[in-house]
């Protein structure tokens, strides 16, 4: 802007300068001439001129034009050869050529100092500019990368933090931080009420379940025969089950800091033996072959209820999504397998379906299209990682890296 506005004034000035000098030197200069051709010629007198003005006419030989001076139009002109500047003013009188010419040597030297001067105004008032822009910019937005890297720099998930709007001034900055304080506020609010939600949930669920676990104890301390002994242990089973899933829900919902909570105890081997016995019986009750496949020896501990989530998962979608043929259970050296002739999930749905509340066009029984999605944080979580294909004898085939070495 002050380039723009100083430019044109500077360029102004300049024009300005060069306008009213010729006005005023061709004015002067006219009536010189006037003088000179009405009173001094017609008398036989010598033109009375300033020491540095002179008189040619094409008429005259004492006062023949000289060659530099002859192209010289009509009227005023400015004229600079070399080191000298003139002033020329020619006027035609029935073909005779009439001129002045006067040196302006002195007036250039004063006029190349103004324009230096209006050169220096103009340079100073950009650089000047320029300074006091950076300056004021520069404590314009200071607040600004303060208050941005405090933002930077906050936990959300500290308890203990002061209200930032306090430090600002009550202007547009203290409105931001002020408008930070009250969402960070609203985030703790909710995080706060999601973790009391899920610690009531565990503390309420708990004692329901101890309530049938003991209740199976008793049932079992009166020796039950047959099928009940085998529905008692079977309801037993499931609160334990029950219990670890509650647990597993918990570990998710929690911030980080609790991770070491997530120690491995169990082996993969362990997992799938369990897991085949609980789903073994409903697999084949279906009329489906099941297979449990041992392709690499793997030593590793993982965490049992997130494991047992994982795979149990996997298996319940398994025989839910197969009608023919088999499921089988790989298990390979950091990872497993969980492998069906089903009917497979089309190649661009496959992304969507560890979506929660994501179910296919194929969705059977009552689910709600959380098992997936619940998959993938657990994953997420333990950092295990989960791709899912197609089998080249259709059905689908869902692998789970538990470490990299898979
Ligand atoms: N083995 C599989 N074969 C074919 N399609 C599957 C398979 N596993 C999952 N799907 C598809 O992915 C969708 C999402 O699975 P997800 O386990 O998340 O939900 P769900 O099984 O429908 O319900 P929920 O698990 O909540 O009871 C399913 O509706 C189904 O269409
Ligand atoms: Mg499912």
């Amino acid at each position: 802007m002050t380039l723009l506005v100083s430019g044109t004034f500077s360029l102004g000035i300049v024009a300005i300068v060069h306008a009213i000098e010729e006005h005023l030197v061709s004015q002067e200069m006219d009536h010189e001439l006037n003088v000179v051709l009405r009173e001094d010629l017609p008398r036989g007198q010598a033109p009375r001129l300033a020491s540095d003005t002179r008189f040619f006419a094409s008429d005259r030989r004492e006062y023949e034009i000289p060659d530099q001076f002859a192209e010289v139009v009509e009227g005023f002109s400015e004229i600079v050869t070399g080191d000298a500047a003139y002033y020329a003013y020619v006027r035609e009188v029935d073909g005779r050529r009439y001129m002045l010419v006067q040196e302006q040597h002195e007036f250039e030297t004063r006029e190349q100092a103004l324009f230096d001067v209006v050169l220096a105004g103009f340079l100073l008032s950009v650089a000047g500019a320029w300074g006091l822009g950076w300056m004021m910019a520069r404590r314009v937005m200071s607040p600004v990368s303060r208050l941005a890297q405090q933002v930077r720099h906050r936990d959300p998930l500290l308890a203990e933090i002061p209200p930032l709007a306090p430090e600002y001034a009550d202007d547009e900055i203290g409105q931001l931080a002020a408008a930070f304080d009250s969402t960070l506020g609203q985030l703790r609010q909710s995080l706060e009420r999601e973790r009391l939600f899920t610690s009531d949930v565990s503390h309420e669920l708990r004692t329901p379940l101890m309530i049938i676990a003991s209740t199976c104890e008793l049932l079992e301390a009166t020796h039950p025969e047959g099928r009940e002994h085998e529905q008692v242990a079977r309801i037993a089973h499931a609160a334990e089950e029950m219990r670890d899933l509650v647990q597993t829900f918990l570990l998710l919902a929690r911030s980080r800091s609790e991770d070491a909570a997530c120690e491995g105890t169990s082996t993969l081997a362990a997992v799938a033996e369990e897991q085949r016995s609980r789903w073994e019986p409903q697999i084949r009750d279906k009329g489906l072959d099941f297979e449990l496949r041992v392709e690499g020896p793997d030593s590793a501990r993982y965490h049992l209820a997130l494991l047992r989530a994982v795979m149990s998962n996997l298996l319940r979608n398994a025989l839910h999504y197969t009608d023919h043929g088999l499921v089988r259970l790989v298990l390979e050296n950091g990872g497993f397998r969980v492998e069906d002739s089903g009917v497979g999930i089309p190649e661009d749905q496959r992304e969507r379906m560890f979506q929660a509340f994501v179910r296919g066009v194929e969705a059977r029984g009552e689910g709600l299209g959380l098992g997936l999605s619940l998959v993938k944080r657990i994953c997420l979580h333990q950092g295990w990682r989960i791709s899912v294909n197609s089998l080249a004898a259709g059905g689908s085939c869902f692998k789970v890296r538990l470490h990299e070495s898979f």
